[in-house]
């Protein structure tokens, strides 16, 4: 269906037949998209002259699943220092090259900017065609082997299909999402083996039953089945909690286009933090159980978890703040804000 759809397109079209290794090539403005048994390849052309980035193909995919499951995102998902995507909310820019010294300052860097439905398009037939049976970009390294490897095989639409799980209020609350309180729709993960299933008691006073919840966010989480992929389990205008947990690396490098506040609940996630324009580094954050940060607008971020970590990531989603930033009316972080603050 999708394929149908970009070959109708003449921005975005699949290359008719699949290539050596049985992989169908993509093509969106002036970008190519192709893989081979290991890699991922990427071409653009800059100034006249054609450049290929290639990225190891399980890289490629897990980045792509993450930027499909958020739909673009806060900000930029850099897929690594040289591809990625900019939500520009409604359109969404695709770059190469340009966060990185050695392309932009040659000109050799290039984005295009896309109706963001037609490039999600793109990304999913990508995604649906590159993901063999068997291998699931969202799973940790050691829970998903190494089906991506090799020529293709098939196809893992159900794992592909997963999208960020979002309650408008609260999981649990009368007429909120329903699938939160199913508790034994996925098994406790085989790193979360000794956290408390047990529930909290809610003692409502008469009248205010739907008003009031609670639940065991712990037990909740140690039964996701997917990693970097936060789900939202409270809104309060624009407040929300995103938790989320986390193993080996975190498949994108985030430059969120707002200040995000990370709160660590269990284990350890090491984050290097760099420029979000030029990539250079900035710092090393260790977060243990209890730490708090607050991410600067003007970074990018990529965290690594030698244990499977439970982090809860807290999003300010007003869509006023992207200008606020970009024009410089908000400081880029939180200390700048601080120092602004009236006594
Ligand atoms: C983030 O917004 O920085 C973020 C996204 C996904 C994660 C963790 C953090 O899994
Ligand atoms: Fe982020």
């Amino acid at each position: 269906m999708v394929r149908d759809l970009l070959h109708l397109n003449p921005i975005a079209r699949t290359l008719p037949a699949p290539n050596d290794a049985g992989y169908l090539a993509f093509t969106l403005g002036r970008f190519t998209f192709f893989r081979d048994e290991y890699f991922a390849h990427i071409e653009w052309t800059a100034n006249g002259t054609k450049l290929s980035h290639k990225m190891s193909a399980d890289a490629f995919l897990q980045a792509l699943m993450r930027d499909v499951a958020w739909e673009f995102f806060y900000g930029s998902v850099n897929f690594d220092d040289v591809f990625g995507t900019r939500n520009l909310y409604g359109k969404v820019e695709l770059y190469a090259g340009r966060h990185h010294a050695a392309y932009k300052d040659q000109g050799l860097d290039y984005a295009e900017s896309f109706d963001s439905d037609l490039a999600m398009q793109t990304c999913k037939a990508i995604l649906h065609d590159w993901t063999n049976t068997g291998y699931d970009p969202f799973a940790a390294p050691m829970e998903t082997g190494l089906a991506w490897i090799g020529k293709k095989v098939g196809h893992n639409t159900a794992a592909i299909g997963r999208t960020r799980e979002a309650c408008k209020r609260m999981p649990g609350l009368t007429g909120d999402t329903p699938l939160r309180s199913d508790r034994n729709r996925y098994p406790v993960n085989r790193a979360f083996l000794d956290v408390p299933q047990d529930e909290p008691e809610i003692h409502a006073e008469p009248g205010f039953e739907a008003e009031v919840h609670a639940f065991n966010l712990f037990a909740y989480l140690s039964r996701s089945d997917v990693t970097w992929n936060p789900s939202v389990t409270s809104v309060c205008g624009h407040s929300l909690f995103c938790p989320t947990t986390e193993e080996h690396i975190m498949p994108v490098k985030h430059a969120n286009d707002r200040i995000e506040w990370f709160l660590q609940l269990s284990d350890q996630i090491e984050w290097k933090v760099e420029d979000r324009l030029t990539g250079l580094s900035r710092a090393t954050v260790l977060m243990r159980p209890g730490d708090i940060a607050a991410m600067p607008a003007d970074v990018r971020h990529q965290g690594f978890a030698r244990k499977r970590a439970m982090l809860l990531v807290w999003e300010n989603s007003d869509p006023s703040l992207p200008k606020l930033y970009d024009s410089g009316e908000l400081p880029p972080s939180l200390a700048g804000e601080f120092a602004h603050a009236p006594d």
